[in-house]
């Protein structure tokens, strides 16, 4: 059972990860540390408070919720309003709920709990938004990066973007953070655009949510509606969820396949944000290839395939 923070900025497919992370942490299928929140869909305010609510309203344990970074590292601040909608959940309202925030920034607090469980267990972080907190943990502290088992990250593609078109949006919104998380010798699983368009919800699981006899499930599901519209518009036939795609590898990795490599990050004018597998290999020491010009060395997981029906059920 794995040992979890996880960092987000909620986000629809943020809030839908939270409630498969619940149901997993109720099953006792991964032990939840703590969560943190990051600008990114929203800004920070409403990404924290959104956090907050969802903590309650979807029954997560009561564990750390820390406020993260409110920009990326360089860039400009930016939102993905058109998408998630002005509230961050799709217009859907849910109560503000009974959790509070903890004292520690985000970063401080990931800190302390990796020590905590170190050096006999180690922390995996799985990151569903812009990787600014992560960045600044393992600036702030170094020595954190042998304590971390995994970066489990939704970001990056290899087969075109969300933003531009080569960029997804987490990697693009802070290619900064995601350079120096690549970079740091934490080993990174990338759920990017590769997996994460290919695997979701069905028709007829959004429907039996939304007409079942859960609040929650149902509100879920108005959320999704907004996000995703129309079925006829699904790509692969799925609602896709991005951010429940990294979950989903800490829960059943068996169900994935990708290859071990080195991953490029642009951080120039006309390359922003995008994942460039430069060297790529299934050895063991592929996580170490050297990659010409100036590639981030980085030892990442850029997970390629998934099992799709096998993700509607673990979810
Ligand atoms: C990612 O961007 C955000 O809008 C989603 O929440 C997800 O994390 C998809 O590119
Ligand atoms: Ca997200």
């Amino acid at each position: 059972v794995s040992d979890v923070w996880v960092d987000c900025d909620p986000g629809i497919d943020d809030a839908v990860m939270l409630a498969a992370l619940s149901g997993a942490v109720g099953r006792g299928r991964v032990r939840l540390h703590g969560l943190s929140s990051v600008a990114g869909n929203m800004p920070l305010d409403v990404t924290t408070a959104n956090l907050l609510a969802l903590a309650s309203y979807l029954a997560l344990p009561h564990v750390l919720v820390a406020r993260g970074a409110n920009r990326p590292l360089v860039r400009a601040a930016c939102d993905a309003a058109h998408v998630h909608g002005a509230n961050g959940l799709g217009e859907v309202e849910i109560p503000a709920g009974d959790r509070a925030l903890a004292n520690d920034s985000a970063v401080l607090a990931m800190h302390k709990a990796i020590c905590l469980l170190a050096p006999a267990r180690r922390m995996r972080l799985v990151a569903a938004g812009p990787l600014t907190n992560i960045a600044l943990l393992l600036r702030a502290f170094p020595d954190d990066a042998v304590r971390i088992q995994d970066v489990v990250i939704m970001g990056g593609s290899t087969c075109g973007g969300n933003v531009t078109p080569r960029a997804e949006y987490n990697i693009w919104a802070d290619p900064e953070a995601a350079h120096m998380v690549f970079a740091s010798g934490v080993p990174v699983v990338m759920c990017g655009l590769d997996v994460t368009l290919r695997s979701g919800l069905s028709a007829e699981q959004l429907t039996s949510m939304r007409d079942g006899d859960s609040e929650r499930l149902c509100a879920l599901a108005r959320m999704l509606s907004f996000y995703k519209g129309d079925p006829a518009s699904w790509p692969h036939g799925v609602c896709v969820v991005h951010d429940a795609v990294p979950l989903l590898y800490v829960l059943a990795p068996d169900l994935f396949q990708g290859v071990r490599g080195v991953v490029e990050i642009g951080l120039g004018q006309d390359d922003r944000g995008e994942t460039r597998l430069v060297a790529a290999g299934d050895g063991a020491d592929a996580g170490v290839a050297k990659a010409s010009g100036n590639a981030t060395p980085s030892n990442a997981l850029v997970l390629s395939l998934v099992d799709a029906l096998g993700f509607q059920k673990v979810l």
